[in-house]
């Protein structure tokens, strides 16, 4: 069973609810969190821990995972999930943590990926997902996504062709690690019978 995390409009654990992945709840750190009630009108079982209510990262990390244990979850994966994990919670959840980020990791690590892959001038953009490590947007590479930055892109239309890419990869990677096909040796993670790690997308 999986559990969710967000913070905000959730598109991409809808994307993860509608490829039929068994999800056992999704919790948000902001009760005002649009995907809450989305998940909620779909008779996902919900819960928020608003960081704002704890004194320290190690309080509210300790309350979220208290609040995950609850489900006992095999795979937790961030979805849009806006807080910086400390090294104990990422450590508690190794190698069941995933997450997703809008650029090819790991080129622009951090907030606004497309502003800066546009003023970087890269040819070619993305997401990527990946096992969570103590290191910000870091972590054994399960899938990523290409997406050709076109000559006159704003961010705004290339975000959303590479979230039309994130709502592929994600359920393709939570499917592999529920279905036991992810190997991770060394830093690099493969599939057990040999998906393609990679989507290069036609638009
Ligand atoms: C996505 O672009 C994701 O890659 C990033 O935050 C955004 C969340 O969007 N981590 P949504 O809440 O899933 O719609």
């Amino acid at each position: 069973m999986i559990v969710i995390l967000i913070s905000g409009r959730g598109s991409n654990m809808q994307a993860l609810l509608d490829a039929g992945l068994p999800v056992s709840a999704v919790i948000s750190s902001r009760a005002d969190a649009q995907g809450l009630q989305a998940a909620a009108a779909r008779g996902i079982p919900t819960g928020v821990v608003e960081h704002r209510a704890f004194g320290s990262r190690e309080a509210f990390d300790a309350a979220l995972a208290a609040e995950i244990d609850r489900f006992e979850p095999r795979l937790v994966a961030l979805a849009g999930f806006m807080r910086v994990l400390t090294p104990g919670f990422v450590a508690r959840f190794r190698e069941r943590l995933l997450n997703i980020h809008p650029s090819l990791l790991p080129a622009f690590p951090g907030l606004n990926t497309h502003e800066r892959a546009l003023a970087a001038g890269v040819k070619l953009h993305g997401c990527t997902v990946h096992f969570v490590t103590a290191e910000l947007d870091h972590g054994p590479i399960v899938i990523q996504a290409a997406v050709r930055v076109r000559p006159d892109d704003s961010a705004a239309a290339l975000a959303a062709r590479v979230l039309r890419q994130e709502h592929v990869i994600y359920p393709k990677a939570a499917g592999w690690f529920i279905d036991n096909r992810l190997v991770i040796s060394s830093g690099v993670v493969s599939v057990k019978g040999n998906d393609a790690q990679l989507v290069l997308a036609a638009d």
